[in-house]
C-alpha cells in the first residue's frame, strides 16, 4: 500500500490547523499554507495552543511537542507544494475559495500521482476534481471538529476517483492517523452532516420562535440524550458562518426546507457573531 509522507495543508483555520497537528503528531512532514503572514502566523498559534493544551493534559510530552512542531513549515506560497504527494485543502466553506484552490495546486504539484484530498463539509468534490487535470486523483477526507480529539473521518470518493486512491487515503486515515473511516457517496452532507445540520438548524428555529431559551435547549440535549454539548453551543464551536454556508450547499442540492438556514443563524452572521472565534455567538466566550 502507497505511503503518504510529505503533507500538505491548505487553509490554517480550525479545521486545517487540526489537520496538520494531527499529521505532524503522527510523525509526517507537513507543509502548512495561508493566504497572508497574518493568517499563517494565527493558524501557527492555534497549533501551538492546541499542542500546549495536549501537553497539559497529558497526552503528548514536552519532546513529542517539540518535534510535532520541527515537523511543520509554514508558507504563503502554493508554489512550494511541488514536492508534496497527499494535499489537504481546508480553506473557507465557499465553492469560489475552494475551486479556486484546486485550480492553483493542479498547476504547481508536479507529479500527476499526487493525490488532493478536500475537508469541504457539503460542497460537491465531483466540482473542484472537475477543475484539474486530474479527477481521478481527487478524494473528499472529512474531518471533525475539534480534529484531535473526533475520532472520524469520512472518505467521499467521486464517479471519476481511482479506487486505489479512495483505498490508499483510507488507509492513511486509519492507520498513520489512528481515525475510523466511513466511507459515504458524493452528496452533500455526506453521512454526519446530513443528519446533523437539520438538528442544529431546528434548534435556531426552537430559539427563534420563543419555545425555549438556548440554556435550555442545550441543556435538554446533555442532560436528556447524553449528547457532549447542546446544538447552539455547537454551532458556536462549528462557526456559524461555517454552519450557514453547509446548510446553504445542503439546501441548494436537495431544497428540502429543513436544511434552509434559519433567519437568526443569517441575522447573527451578517452582525459578525459567529461563535467562539469571535468570541460571541449564542455564548459568549
Ligand atoms: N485540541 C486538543 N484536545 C482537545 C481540544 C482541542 N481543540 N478540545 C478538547 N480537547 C481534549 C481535552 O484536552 C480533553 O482531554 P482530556 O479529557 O484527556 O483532558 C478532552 O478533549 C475533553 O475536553 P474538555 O474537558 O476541555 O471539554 P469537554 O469534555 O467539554 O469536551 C469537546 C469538549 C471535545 C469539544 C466535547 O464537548 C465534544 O466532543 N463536543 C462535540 C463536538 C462535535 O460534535 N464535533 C463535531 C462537529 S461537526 C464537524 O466538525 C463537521 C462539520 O463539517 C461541521
Amino acid at each position: 500500500m502507497r505511503e503518504f509522507s510529505r503533507i500538505g495543508v491548505v487553509g490554517c483555520g480550525l479545521m486545517g490547523a487540526g489537520i496538520a497537528e494531527v499529521c505532524a503528531r503522527a510523525g509526517l512532514d507537513v507543509l502548512v499554507a495561508e493566504r497572508t503572514p497574518e493568517a499563517l502566523a494565527a493558524g501557527r498559534s492555534r497549533i501551538t495552543a492546541s499542542l500546549d493544551r495536549g501537553l497539559r493534559s497529558g497526552k503528548l510530552t514536552e519532546p513529542e511537542r517539540e518535534q510535532s512542531l520541527g515537523r511543520l513549515s509554514f508558507t504563503v506560497d502554493l508554489a512550494v507544494f511541488a514536492d508534496r504527494d497527499l494535499v489537504i485543502e481546508a480553506v473557507a466553506e465557499q465553492r469560489d475559495a475552494k475551486t479556486e484552490v484546486f485550480r492553483r495546486l493542479d498547476e504547481v504539484l508536479g507529479s500527476e500521482d499526487v493525490v488532493i484530498a478536500s475537508n469541504t463539509s457539503s460542497i460537491p468534490i465531483i466540482d473542484l476534481a472537475a477543475v484539474t487535470g486530474r479527477p481521478q486523483q481527487v478524494v473528499g477526507v472529512h474531518f471533525f471538529n475539534p480534529v484531535p480529539v473526533q475520532r472520524l473521518v469520512e472518505i467521499i470518493p467521486t464517479q471519476l476517483t481511482s479506487p486505489e486512491v479512495t483505498e490508499q487515503v483510507a488507509a492513511f486515515a486509519a492507520a498513520r492517523l489512528g481515525k475510523t473511516v466511513v466511507r459515504a457517496r458524493d452528496r452533500a452532507g455526506f453521512v454526519v452532516n446530513a443528519l446533523l445540520i437539520p438538528y442544529l438548524v431546528s434548534a435556531v428555529r426552537m430559539l427563534e420562535s420563543g419555545v425555549a431559551s438556548a440554556e435550555d435547549i442545550d441543556n435538554g440535549m446533555v442532560l436528556g440524550c447524553a449528547h457532549p454539548m447542546g446544538p447552539l453551543r455547537l454551532l458556536d464551536l462549528i462557526g456559524l458562518d461555517t454552519a450557514q454556508s453547509i446548510a446553504e450547499s445542503m439546501y441548494e442540492e436537495y431544497k428540502e426546507p429543513l436544511y434552509a438556514p434559519p433567519p437568526l443563524l443569517r441575522r447573527m452572521v451578517a452582525a459578525g457573531a459567529l461563535g467562539r472565534k469571535s468570541g460571541r455567538g449564542f455564548y459568549t466566550y
